[in-house]
């Protein structure tokens, strides 16, 4: 994909639906019971992978358009898959069907891509190994063999990083256990699957304290179906968000963008660091809350530091690549740091940020945990997306500040979060 300088990006942006809160609406809705209709369901592939895996599994679930319906079969009643459960290259997907499937009375393999079979699964193996289920892996990593045939026994259980995935999947696994289920949560992750739980009746109770948060599930509570509409992905936003912040004249309006506390950090900070971006409609959406987000050109003075870290990054995370580029279009830079995490992500993002920034000129130090990045004026360059979505987005949007044409190699791996990222970015560039 060629990319070439812009003047100013302006007009009304229809994003898709948010990538997390589908991936658990198709999840939740197919352990209900009873029938769920879920609207503005995102078309990532990574959450075509979700419903393709619960095809698998035995639940019918139709979709036309945005509009997923799931027939849901009860948290112990899915069925044994005739053959590996794909989940593509989605990490999301792999994590919270583990836990999910540790409590069915069968044994199922799941796998994925080059990239999902390089991430780390011990992280989701080591606690539902507490609760009693065998897991089988490649050394820690996919395809993953989950024999659920023995009965899970609930924990509790602080897990060794903060991710919202590992809290998911043993909150889950922890809906199939006897007893009371308990995450200890020092830093607060994306928090929809408590909020999901919620909207579809069970109880999670949330003990917040000096040392974060305790949130737990109980073994016996249960599902019911009930319609939910899926917010537009706030972390798509951030590529449109940055975009119209940094060229002048630029007005770009995003309708129902999801602003869950959780999640909308890039906005927070990106105000911070001096973008003029107005919220209106705000209201909440089946436990979520939402707004119309409108960002125009021109970054004013900053009232907060450049310097990103601690609590507030497991809060950014997925927007760190983008938020890397925008730091070449500030007067002080940017810094993130304690974003090691990164480095297990679809690639290495922290590595795949850097070489691809020094190729488009920019002053970039590398660190373990995170980056620098200097103000600097762009060159068109050949970009690798080292096949992750997050960094073909973010170098398209680097090129719309850089003198002459950059080509992404492997731009199509946006679709994995992002189909029609490249012809909606087309139709609002100036
Ligand atoms: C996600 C959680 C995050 C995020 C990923 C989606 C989720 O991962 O990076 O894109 O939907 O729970 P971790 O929880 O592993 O940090």
């Amino acid at each position: 994909m060629k990319v070439n300088r812009a003047a100013s990006v302006n007009g009304s942006v229809k994003l898709p639906g948010d990538k997390s809160i589908s991936h658990r609406a198709a999840m939740f809705a197919a352990i209900a019971e009873g029938t769920t209709r879920i609207e503005n369901f995102a078309t990532s592939a990574d959450c075509a992978s979700t419903i393709e895996c619960f095809r698998g599994l035995g639940v019918r679930i139709e979709r036309e358009g945005n509009t997923v319906t799931v027939a849901g079969v009860g948290k112990t009643g899915l069925l044994a898959p005739s053959q590996p459960l794909d989940c593509g290259n989605s990490g999301t997907t792999m994590r919270l069907i583990s836990g999910i499937l540790a409590g069915q009375n069968f044994e199922s393999t799941l796998t994925g891509d080059d990239s999902l079979q390089s991430r780390p699964m011990k992280r989701v193996i080591a606690p539902l190994g507490l609760m009693g289920s065998v897991i089988h892996s490649n050394e820690g990593k996919a395809p993953l063999t989950i024999n659920g045939k023995n009965p899970l026994i609930a924990i509790e259980y602080q897990p060794p990083v903060a991710s919202a995935q590992i809290k998911s999947c043993v909150l889950l696994a922890g809906l199939n256990a006897s007893g009371v289920t308990t995450i200890i949560e020092p830093v607060q992750t994306r928090d929809h699957t408590e909020r999901m739980l919620e909207w579809f009746g069970v109880n999670v109770p949330i003990e917040r304290g000096e040392n974060g948060a305790r949130i737990s599930v109980a073994g016996d509570a249960k599902l019911t179906a009930r319609d939910l509409i899926v917010p537009s992905d706030i972390s798509s936003a951030a590529f449109f968000m940055v975009a119209a912040a940094c060229l002048a004249g630029s007005d770009i309006v995003m309708p129902n963008v999801g602003l869950n506390p959780s999640r909308r950090a890039v906005l927070d900070v990106m105000i911070g660091l001096g973008a003029d971006i107005e919220l209106s409609e705000s209201r909440e959406t089946c436990n979520e809350p939402v707004a119309e987000v409108r960002v125009k050109g021109g970054i004013g003075a900053p009232t907060i530091s450049n310097v990103l870290r601690g609590d507030i990054i497991a809060n950014l995370i997925d927007e760190v690549p983008i938020l890397a580029v925008l730091g070449t279009q500030l007067e002080d830079g940017i810094e993130i740091r304690d974003a090691s995490e990164l480095r297990v992500k679809e690639s290495d993002r922290i590595t795949s940020v850097v070489e691809n920034l020094r190729r488009m000129g920019a002053a970039v130090t590398e660190f373990p945990d995170g980056l620098r990045v200097e103000r600097s004026d762009l060159k068109g360059a050949e970009i690798d997306s080292h096949h992750d979505h997050r960094i073909s987005m973010a170098f398209a949007i680097a090129g719309l500040f850089a003198t002459g044409e950059t080509t992404i190699h492997g731009a199509e791996a946006a679709d994995v979060s992002f189909p029609g990222f490249f012809e909606i970015l087309s139709s609002v560039v100036r």
